[in-house]
């Protein structure tokens, strides 16, 4: 899909990566909706790239709803907001904080796609992005609850192309590294470094826009993945081998595949 003159709305696009997406579609010469939470970085970014802000809060259908009525239909939906949690064991997140992660970051795109896409469906085109991480494809101790909302998003987001693929609209998924954001630059006092370190740490970080520009190519090409951050393939290669690899014997002596079956899972 050619994305100028596309209608596009990005949530969490008062943030840095969402302000990159909705910056490299407005580039692009699409009409962009920065949708946020916070109405105020809305409206900072739609002034700078000169869009429309919408206040949107993602885990509220009926705030998806007041936003549908400002856009209308639109060709391609960014569903990019998302929280972090702290670095701590597990167990020291309380339960409404493993929820709210939830919330926001997977309820928050399933809600994104309960308003849109039914109507790019009826029209046969349109086109879904969805912000996971690399901590969608790879673990990280002490952050695990985070890690389980980007690995559903991706579940989501490679389901759901299967599931659309003949009805004209496309699934990309985007997985950031570490991105200068205020999600990321807020990690200096968490992680407890000190100025020196936290600087030779934090010029290592990409800057948003080439993120968004890598989207929209990969929106333009209908491609499913965007690795923004290719330096973490040998760990991901690593992860899938070990799952492989722990496909031995069946669990069931003597079970033998139904190989016809198996279809429905490619
Ligand atoms: N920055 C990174 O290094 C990095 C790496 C991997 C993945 N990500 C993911 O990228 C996405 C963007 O994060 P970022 O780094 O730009 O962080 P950010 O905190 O700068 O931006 C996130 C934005 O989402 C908004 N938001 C939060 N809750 C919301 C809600 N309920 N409804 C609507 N908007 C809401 C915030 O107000 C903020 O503007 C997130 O999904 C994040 O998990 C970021």
């Amino acid at each position: 899909m050619k994305v100028a003159g596309k209608t596009v709305l990005v949530t969490g696009g008062g943030g840095g990566i969402g302000g990159g997406l909705a910056e490299a579609f407005a580039e692009a010469g699409a009409r962009v909706f920065v949708a946020d939470i916070d109405a105020g970085l809305a409206e900072e970014t739609a002034a700078r790239i000169g869009a429309t802000a919408i206040a949107l809060d993602v885990t509220s259908l009926s705030s998806w709803a007041a936003a549908k009525a400002v856009t209308g239909d639109l060709d391609i939906l960014c569903n990019n907001a998302g929280i972090a949690t702290k670095f701590e064991p597990l167990e020291q997140l309380s339960p409404e904080g493993f929820d709210r992660v939830m919330a926001v970051n997977v309820r928050g795109v399933f809600n994104g796609v309960l308003t849109y896409l039914p109507a790019m469906k009826a029209r046969r085109s349109g086109h879904v992005v969805n912000t996971s991480s690399t901590n969608g494809l790879l673990p990280h101790g002490t952050f695990a609850a985070y890690c389980a909302s980007k690995f559903a998003v991706l579940g989501l987001s490679d389901s759901l192309r299967q599931e659309v693929e003949d009805s004209g609209v496309g699934v990309t998924v985007l997985f950031p590294g570490l991105t200068r954001s205020r999600m990321s630059m807020a990690m200096k006092d968490e992680l407890g470094m000190d100025d020196a370190s936290w600087d030779a740490f934090s010029a290592n970080m990409m800057e948003p826009i080439w993120l968004g520009r890598a989207v929209v190519r990969a929106v333009e090409a209908n491609e499913p993945y965007v690795m923004s951050h290719p330096d973490h393939a040998p760990l991901v290669e690593r992860r899938h081998q070990a799952i492989i690899a722990a496909h031995r014997e069946p669990a069931q002596p003597g079970y033998a595949p139904n190989v016809e079956g198996l279809g429905f899972l490619e």
